[in-house]
């Protein structure tokens, strides 16, 4: 393997993240299962998007801005880790946060409450405006602007060829953690990002005989195929990488949406609590109890050895304590 050579970055994570193998669900799924431990890039500014995040900052900062911009859910786990990221750099942020109705903004708490506490300025935006992100990021840009900020637009997740290189990382630091021989890493896909740059680590680090699987927690096997092909093109054409790479080889395990983003179903949070039972690991319920659930699924055909890309979330397990207190 050829040294792989990264756009700049701002260390954020506490990394390499552990690399664990799961004896007990081993031995009741009938496979060999690992769990590499991104829920542990830190406490408050936790999980898959701080990787991501390390190189958005850096190209923010090269570009010589002052204030970031972004997007998401209400209870954005993007959003917390970057408007954390902002603080603690010394930048600004502003996020814009989806609601089904502005005018009635969701109770500060968990992922809401992070965002706050940490000086984020918080836009609430209906379906309706989140859908038309695209225009209206150059719109609260140019406000900032005018108001002598310099902004910074970071997608929806993280999710862009820059983004991506923070999973090329991870890759590159699973495989010296792995023993060697065959692996397929399944992942929750929610905006394409994380997938996309697990893609590209497999090709760049020459992971042959590695598989990567995402489960898609919203939208269709169709659409993330169509995201992370454009992120993983974008990164090939954008640092001219010396990969082939073709969308047929993005798999998708579709199915496993349920009752949709960021909606559970009672089995859904039944597995939450047996794995944090079992093993003493708490997935979140928007993405990882769903991946995981899809992972349980189809357990024999995913194996014979599985590493699970635990990508945190666990501040979206507060919102549903009622939800999930008669189960326990
Ligand atoms: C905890 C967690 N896991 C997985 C994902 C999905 O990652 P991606 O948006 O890169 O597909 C997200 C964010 O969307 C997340 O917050």
């Amino acid at each position: 393997m050829s040294k792989i050579l990264y756009p700049e970055r701002i260390p954020l994570a506490n990394l390499p993240t552990p690399l664990e193998r799961l004896e007990r669900l081993s031995a009741q799924l009938g496979v060999e299962l690992w769990v590499k431990r991104d829920d542990l890039t830190g406490a408050e500014l936790s999980g898959n998007k701080v990787r991501k995040l390390e190189f958005l900052f850096a190209e923010a900062r090269e570009k010589g801005a002052d204030h970031v911009i972004t997007c998401g859910g209400a209870q954005s786990n993007h959003c917390r880790a970057t408007a954390l990221a902002a603080a603690k750099l010394g930048l600004r942020s502003t996020l814009l946060l989806r609601v089904p109705d502005p005018s009635q903004p969701p109770p500060v708490e968990a992922n809401i409450l992070l965002d706050k506490l940490c000086g984020a300025e918080i836009r609430w935006v209906s379906r309706e405006e989140y859908a038309r992100r695209a225009e209206l990021f150059p719109v609260v840009a140019e406000e900032l602007r005018k108001a002598g900020r310099k902004p910074y637009v970071i997608p929806e997740g993280g999710s862009n060829p820059v983004g991506a290189w923070g999973y090329v990382r991870a890759i590159e630091e699973l495989r010296a953690q792995l023993p060697p021989g065959p692996v397929t890493i399944v992942y929750a896909a929610g905006s394409g990002g994380t997938g996309a740059g697990i893609i590209l680590g497999i090709k760049l680090a020459g992971l042959r005989d590695a598989r990567a699987v995402g489960v898609n927690v919203c939208d269709d096997r169709e659409y993330f195929v169509r995201e992370i092909g454009q992120i993983v093109e974008g990164a090939i054409t954008k640092w001219r990488l010396e990969v082939g790479f073709d969308r047929k080889e993005i798999e998708i395990l579709d199915g496993y949406v349920g009752r949709g983003y960021a909606l559970s179903r009672p089995e859904e949070l039944s597995l939450i609590r047996d794995v944090a039972r079992t093993e003493g690991i708490v997935l979140d319920p928007v993405y990882t109890g769903k991946a995981f659930y899809g992972l349980r699924e189809h357990a024999r055909e995913l194996g014979p050895r599985i590493v699970f890309m635990h990508t945190g979330g666990i501040f979206g397990l507060f919102p549903k304590a009622a939800e999930l207190a008669p189960l326990l």
